[in-house]
């Protein structure tokens, strides 16, 4: 059975709306790039003010042709892309690749032009890429499509590319050409008026010729479909994105600290991460990835053997591996027993593996033909500096025949050829990728290394918590209800503990005697907080005295306090609220804010009062299944802090778990809450003093009842 995008990867025919004769036109470029390519299919150029184009016979209106038609390409000025699509469908064309611009991309009146357009498509039961597109390229040898006006007809391959820039694509198409990687299916989505990446990446799931996904994004029309599709598919097929431009969330102004700190577009990482996307964040590194998956194996693990005939190399090499988490054990016994027989004592038999300046193509076969047995490696990094009396593309032979064999996965560095380039050339075009500089490779190593990772995950459910609903309900509902959309204090303490999250009690006091006998009663030492007037971050107000010790401290601090706020509002007396002091080692923050294209975003971070300067948080997005939120705590580059650091105990990381499974249930249930900030939950050792110590909910505007 066919599937409906065959219509755009596999048409029998095509139909060429908009042909010209005109050299350097898209109308003509596209024609000539589909003879060019040899299309094994049937090719018709429209357009009535021509009889024939390019010594074939034109049609004046896509009703004219005497066949069937399975896909057009439309090149037509925008104001006449609705009726050419109209007949299009007419004719009973099933999918319109629409190249011509001039639509949604500028402004409103394209927008309803886009619009209307797409009512044609959908009114005729059609498909639509685009419009505003670059389009559609299919390098099987069986069909030899490449309906686009760029200049390159891309090598045939594994690789299927999903494109939302035109002139990205373009340029990918060309540079990928140089380094050796084959495509399978291009597709320029444009506008996704009607078709978008997430169809393009359903149909690649099937397709049995593409092996790897690329994509370069600037936007996700449906993220959450996209989460749901990429994370089933990453599972087969490895997928590697560039994700240029950043959400809107970054100008909205902030009221909570989660939602300052989820000024970077943390939700793309979020979904990225959650759904074993391989995120770079160059095009350059998107070739560094794509030229290993699509040549190479994915690594076993993420053991390194670095081979090289020069020293700073090896060690440029091993600093950026290991900073990246990888790792570079040394060279089994028997490996060094080996090599010793024929590479010169002055070598070091370690790892990196330096055979000195002296190694030639011999030394290169023997050494690798060694370093490939030892089953301490996954991946084999080679290292050639061109001397210039050194046969670069002999070593590069010598390389490829030493390791074409192997089942690890394979990564070479040539470095300093100059003007030659034949070694490199040799090994791209053979299978095996090869940098410029060891740190890309490295990286390019680590990138892959993280979807090893997941793929090693099984991702797990989310765990369905014992909570209180009715409680915190009552709590929001009577917001809601009085229009109040910040909930602090008292009333958000009560939400957490309802929600089985531990949390300080809270005790008000209106005067310094009131104040000493409840600092009696909860047992020194306390904390003092300024009650009313409400201030959102105590703190700066000076508001907030910790580790209070005695009846005088209390009356002190109370003092203290009336004095720092200064005028108080009518009608208002001054209280303040007294908690147990909570003695903990280190200071958390769990927060969440609603992005507007990925719903609830969670964050785990270092916290207290130092957070948005600290800057070390992580965002999930919602849910957050057991081992989501053990990830996103081992995430923080602070996690040390937690584990033990220096003598100290470790805190109880069970808890944190716990309560930020917790909080994705609260999310879950409540959709009214825009965001929360749980700033300090306070953490230590012993289960009774991890607590939660000041708590800020933020509802919906548009939830007021
Ligand atoms: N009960 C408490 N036990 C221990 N430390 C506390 C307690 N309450 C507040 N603190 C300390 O004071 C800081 C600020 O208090 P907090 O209530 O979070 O006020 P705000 O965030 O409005 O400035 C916390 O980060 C924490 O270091
Ligand atoms: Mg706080």
């Amino acid at each position: 059975m066919r599937h409906e995008l065959d219509a755009f990867f596999k048409p029998r025919s095509v139909a060429v709306i908009g042909a010209t004769p005109r050299k350097l036109t898209i109308g003509r470029e596209t024609l000539h790039n589909i003879f060019a390519a040899e299309f094994r299919g049937k090719v018709f150029p429209v357009n009535p003010n021509y009889e024939v184009i390019h010594s074939v016979k034109c049609y004046s209106t896509v009703l004219d042709v005497p066949d069937a038609v399975d896909m057009a390409v439309i090149i037509v000025p925008k104001q006449f892309v609705k009726e050419a699509v109209r007949q299009c469908g007419e004719k009973g064309v099933k999918g319109v690749v629409v190249i011509s611009a001039g639509f949604s991309e500028v402004g409103p009146e394209g927008k309803t032009r886009e619009k209307e357009v797409l009512e044609v498509v959908r009114n005729y039961g059609m498909r639509m890429i685009g419009p505003n597109c670059f389009g559609v390229v299919n390098a099987d040898p069986e069909i030899r499509l490449n309906v686009t006006f760029g200049k390159t007809f891309p090598k045939h391959g594994n690789v299927g590319f999903i494109t939302q820039s035109g002139a990205m694509g373009e340029a990918i198409m060309n540079h990928a050409m140089e380094l050796g990687i084959g495509f399978s299916k291009i597709a320029s989505i444009g506008n996704k008026a009607d078709i978008s990446s997430n169809d393009i990446i359903t149909y690649f799931k099937d397709d049995p010729q593409t092996q790897i996904i690329l994509l370069y994004l600037e936007n996700f029309g449906n993220p959450r479909k996209f989460t749901q599709i990429t994370t089933e598919v990453s599972r087969y097929k490895p997928i590697v994105a560039v994700k240029s431009g950043r959400t809107s969330l970054g100008a909205k102004a902030a009221s909570s600290h989660t939602g300052a700190l989820a000024g970077l577009d943390v939700g793309v990482d979020a979904l990225f991460e959650q759904a074993g996307i391989m995120r770079v964040d160059t095009t350059e590194e998107l070739f560094d990835v794509a030229a290993a998956l699509s040549r190479q194996p994915i690594p076993r693990g993420n053991r390194v053997v670095v081979v090289t005939n020069a020293g700073g190399p090896g060690i440029l090499a091993t600093d950026a591996m290991i900073s990246h988490g990888l790792e570079m054990p040394n060279l089994a016994p028997n490996t060094v027993k080996e090599l010793k027989n024929f590479i010169s004592a002055d070598a070091s038999y370690a790892n990196p593996m330096d055979m000195v300046a002296g190694a030639g193509p011999t030394e290169y076969l023997e050494t690798l033909n060694v370093i490939k047995k030892d089953k301490r490696y996954d991946t084999i990094l080679t290292i050639f500096l061109s001397p210039v009396t050194v046969d670069e593309l002999h070593v590069a032979k010598n390389i490829h025949t030493a390791l074409k064999d192997t089942d690890k996965t394979v990564l070479t560095c040539l470095m300093g050829a100059g003007v030659s380039k034949a070694g490199i050339d040799f090994l791209n075009h053979n299978g095996i990728p090869t940098y410029l500089f060891p740190e890309a490779a490295a990286k390019a190593l680590k990138t892959i290394d993280g979807y090893r990772q997941w793929l090693e995950r099984t991702p797990g459910k989310v765990k369905k918590l014992k909570v209180r609903t009715d409680k915190a309900a009552e709590i929001i509902n009577r917001y809601l209800a009085d229009g109040t959309s910040a909930i602090v204090g008292e009333d958000a303490m009560e939400i957490l503990k309802a929600y089985g999250i531990p949390a300080a009690g809270y005790e008000y006091a209106f005067s310094p005697k009131e104040a000493v006998s409840v600092a009696k009663s909860l047992g020194f030492p306390v904390v003092m907080k300024i009650n009313t007037p409400p201030i959102l971050h105590k703190t700066e107000a000076g508001g907030v005295m910790v580790d209070l010790r005695s009846e005088a401290e209390i009356r002190n601090a109370y003092k203290e306090l009336l004095k720092r706020v200064g005028k108080i509002p009518k009608g208002e007396k001054f209280s303040v609220i007294l908690q147990q002091m909570v003695s903990g080692s280190v200071e958390t923050v769990i927060g969440m804010t609603t992005d507007p294209s990925f719903g609830p975003l969670i964050m785990f971070g270092l916290g207290g009062i130092y957070v948005e300067v600290m800057k070390d948080v992580a965002f999930r997005i919602y849910p957050l299944t057991p081992l989501k939120a053990r990830r996103m705590i081992k995430s923080l580059k602070s996690y040390p802090l937690l584990t033990g650091f220096r003598g100290a105990p470790p805190v109880d990381i069970k808890i944190i778990e716990d309560t930020l499974q917790r909080v994705s249930q609260l999310v879950g249930d409540f959709d009214s809450i825009a965001e929360i900030d749980i700033n300090p939950f306070i953490v230590s050792d012993a289960r009774d003093r991890c607590k939660a110590v000041d708590a800020r909910f933020i509802l919906k505007k548009e939830s007021k009842r």
